[in-house]
């Protein structure tokens, strides 16, 4: 796909329901008992797995509308042994998420698998705390397929977090409903909370510190409605492309403000980006709100390895502005971004480099040379990574000659639409 340089862009769009609440708003209520309503519901090849594989261990999910389902829940227990292996897709978090209901499924047996980006991901880090719970897990070498045997009873745990993920720390706390006392994660910094929010929103006795979270064994889950937020991560395009194009203005509404994802927000005011938030609402336990974004010129800034978690799935994105604000930026302790739907260290380094900005990288790190003008742009890859994709076509708009996008379809993964919206916003 070819993406042309933009003059500016504007109007007013939203964005699709989020990506991390919908997986965990179809796996909570697959466990809830009774009916849950799940309204804004992302859709996406990410998503839809999640949808299958609730459906392959027996619950029941109407779809009313592309962005409403209704799910009837099996209980905590109650999930069924499905007739395959769960296919996982993409999904690095539906994998590690169920994972965490499904080995307190007593004398039911389960595999997980996915494409071949999910197969090579990390999947001892879920496994090592869970075996420490009394799970049956088992991964290949490290990585998926996973096989799960589902046990009667596991044991609470107080785990610390060998690395900041979400991911891990959702699949300990959600075993920990079937543990025999209370269950703690303890993080070496603050990772995204969604699954806390939900699972309290749900009933569940969840105790929050500022490094810490707590559950307590649980029979049941009950949650009447889900309504999602709008997609930071699916918002951050248009907000990088806004302040990155003289003379833009881009409103976008709806949109989830859960201060541990909205890292990239602080980091670009930081740099001296215009953006506007207003209409603060609530939705579902989530901070919403809308964004205007005017273009702005940027400086050059360092992003510490604590702040990493807030804008972990920005960072490709924050590269590039960086590659157009006055001075060296930096990027440090990002080491999980290796282990991501591709290597983002790697992909983020060579398509930016190929596209003209001057970056370079390091085991854990990126480092940016800024130069305030349009880079010249030229072809590169999505590596199969959806994030990378969406990077090349921000990439496209502010360069000088445009993007030549190969791999463009992996948008798909968390954003079917989104090619279609850039269309829509973009002025020549
Ligand atoms: C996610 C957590 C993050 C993020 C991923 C989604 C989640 O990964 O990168 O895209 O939904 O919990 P970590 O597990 O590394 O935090």
């Amino acid at each position: 796909m070819r993406i042309e340089p933009a003059g500016a862009v504007g109007g007013h769009i939203a964005v699709p329901g989020d990506k991390s609440i919908s997986h965990r708003a179809v796996l909570l209520s697959a466990v809830g008992d009774g009916e849950t309503r799940i309204e804004g519901f992302g859709r996406s090849a990410d998503t839809e797995s999640t949808v299958v594989a609730a459906r392959a261990l027996g619950a029941e999910v109407v779809e009313e509308d592309l962005d409403r389902l209704v799910v009837h829940g099996r209980g905590l227990r109650g999930l069924e042994e499905p007739a395959a292996p769960l296919d996982c897709g993409n999904a690095g978090t539906l994998l590690r998420l169920v994972a965490g209901l499904l080995v307190a499924q007593d004398a039911r047996r389960f595999e997980l698998t996915g494409d071949e980006s999910l197969r090579a991901r990390p999947m001892e880090r879920i496994a090592e705390p869970l075996r420490r719970m009394g799970a049956r897990i088992e991964t290949e070498e490290g990585h998926g397929p996973v096989r799960i045997e589902g046990v009667g009873s596991l044991h609470a745990l107080d785990y610390r977090l060998p690395v900041a993920s979400a991911q891990v720390k959702s699949a300990v706390l959600l075993a920990g409903l079937s543990a025999d006392g209370r269950t703690t994660v303890v993080e070496p910094s603050p990772t995204r909370d969604h699954t806390e929010l939900m699972l309290g929103e749900a009933g569940a006795r969840v105790t929050r510190r500022p490094t810490s979270v707590s559950v307590e064994p649980a029979e049941r889950l009950s949650l009447a409605r889900i309504e999602i937020p709008g997609d930071f991560s699916a918002a951050a395009p248009f907000v990088v492309a806004a302040t990155l194009l003289a003379g833009s203005e881009v409103t976008i509404h709806g949109v989830g403000l859960n201060p541990r994802r909205t890292g990239l927000l602080d980091v670009l005011e930081r740099m001296g980006a215009r953006i506007a938030v207003y209409n603060r609402r609530r939705a579902g336990g989530e901070p919403v709100g809308d964004l205007t974004v005017r273009s702005a010129e940027l400086v050059a800034t360092a992003v510490e390895p604590r702040e990493v978690p807030l804008l972990v799935d920005e960072l490709p994105l924050f590269a590039l502005a960086a590659g157009m604000a006055h001075g060296e930026s930096v990027v440090r302790g990002a080491r999980e971004l290796r282990v991501k739907e591709s290597d983002r260290i790697e992909t983020v380094t060579n398509s930016l480099r190929a596209l003209g900005v001057h970056i370079s990288s390091e085991e854990d790190q990126l480092r940016v040379r800024g130069v305030p003008t349009r880079p010249k742009g030229g072809g590169m890859h999505s590596a199969g990574d959806h994030r990378i994709a969406m990077l090349g076509a921000v990439a496209g708009l502010v360069s000088r000659e445009g993007v030549e996008l190969e791999g463009a379809e992996s948008v798909a993964v968390s954003f079917p639409g989104f090619f279609e919206l850039l269309a829509t916003i973009a002025q020549r």
